[in-house]
């Protein structure tokens, strides 16, 4: 069973406790504004193969390495001019950038599954302060088992991983809520989004001057490989674009105008009334969690425009509405 430690009001006991834990070489939940991070020293082989196996996670799936800061990135990665002005622009933030490790890097092979380059971000809040008082980057996927919801509150951390873990650190609910866009300059220049996320798309053209490209390059089956298609599993089908409601069906509402069918529903649960997608995405793994919670066989899910973060919404809800390649159980299924 983990220990679950309040970061507010005893900030710096908290930075000592888990410095400590760090050191042994075992992973701490910690909080970030995406979703809370399942984070070990970055350089330390032992201790991210305790991550993939608390998680279950293939071991081929690439971790992100966490930075105190663009400098401490530096040291690291060789960064192109274009990354470096998101880096600026962004950081601390929901943006991960894809870059080329430097020769000789402290990095431990299995942070980035022995590919030659490393997926970096810098994020907010008590997380970027843990990473400066320990001193080296945290490697950190998502604190849930592999294949299921993301977490975006302790409470979910210690649901799902619990038993597996020794420290849980509570910072208080994820205030973007979904986890960070992934971009990548490639060797020809253009800006490759990897992943949509809590960073929209238009606001990294805005500052890159350059308009996105998707979709995987030519030979890079595994670019961002936890862009497997039944990420985000549910027990329950998901079913999107819903205009109308089945009854004995849960809810995720965005909007306020009613739908058919609501009456019927065993549940519904408000994305955001005012139909806006930042705070849908805040809310949205949250209330998957809720509605799956209720016991339905089906989840309706209202259309979602794909602007803004809605891209990022309707991304988790494909992989969420997609065939499982197994049963669905607490271990995982991949
Ligand atoms: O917001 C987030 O990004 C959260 C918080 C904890 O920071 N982390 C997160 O990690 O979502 P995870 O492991 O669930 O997703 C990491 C994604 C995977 O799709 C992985 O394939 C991709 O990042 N990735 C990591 N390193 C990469 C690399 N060198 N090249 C391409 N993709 C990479
Ligand atoms: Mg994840």
């Amino acid at each position: 069973m983990a220990r679950t430690l309040t970061i507010d009001g005893q900030e710096d006991t908290v930075l000592a406790e888990a410095s400590a834990v760090l050191a042994r070489g075992l992973p701490v939940a910690i909080p970030t504004e995406t979703v809370y991070g399942l984070a070990a020293d970055a350089t330390n082989a032992e201790a991210v193969r305790r991550i993939y196996a608390v998680k279950g996670r293939p071991s081929i799936n690439p971790l992100i390495c966490h930075m105190s800061d663009l400098a401490m990135a530096e040291g690291y990665a060789t960064f192109d001019p274009l990354s470096r002005r998101l880096a600026e622009a962004f950081w601390p933030g929901p943006l991960t950038l894809v870059l080329p490790l430097k020769p000789d890097s402290p990095i431990a092979r299995e942070t980035t599954a022995g590919l030659t380059t490393v997926g970096i971000r810098v994020p907010q809040g008590f997380a970027g302060a843990l990473i400066a008082a320990y001193g080296k980057p945290l490697a950190a996927p998502s604190a849930n088992p592999s294949g299921r919801i993301s977490p975006t509150a302790a409470s979910h951390v210690e649901a799902g991983l619990g038993e597996r873990l020794e420290l849980i650190l509570d910072g208080g609910p994820a205030t973007v809520g979904v986890e960070s866009t992934i971009v990548k300059v490639e060797a020809d220049g253009t800006l490759r989004l990897l992943r949509p996320g809590g960073l929209s798309a238009d606001e990294i053209e805005r500052v890159a001057g350059v308009t996105l490209t998707r979709g995987k390059a030519g030979a890079a089956a595994i670019e961002a490989p936890g862009m497997l298609p039944s990420h985000y599993a549910p027990r329950a089908a998901v079913r999107m674009n819903a205009t109308e409601v089945r009854p004995g069906e849960a809810f995720l509402k965005f909007g306020a105008d009613s739908v058919p069918g609501e009456d019927k529903a065993a549940a519904i649960f408000a994305l955001s009334a005012s139909g806006n997608a930042a705070e849908a995405a805040s809310h949205l793994f949250e209330l998957m969690k809720r509605a799956d919670e209720a016991g339905v066989t089906s989840i309706a899910v209202s259309p979602i425009p794909s602007t803004g973060l809605g891209e990022a919404i309707n991304d988790r809800l494909v992989r969420a509405a997609a065939p499982r390649p197994g049963p669905v159980t607490d271990e995982g299924t991949s």
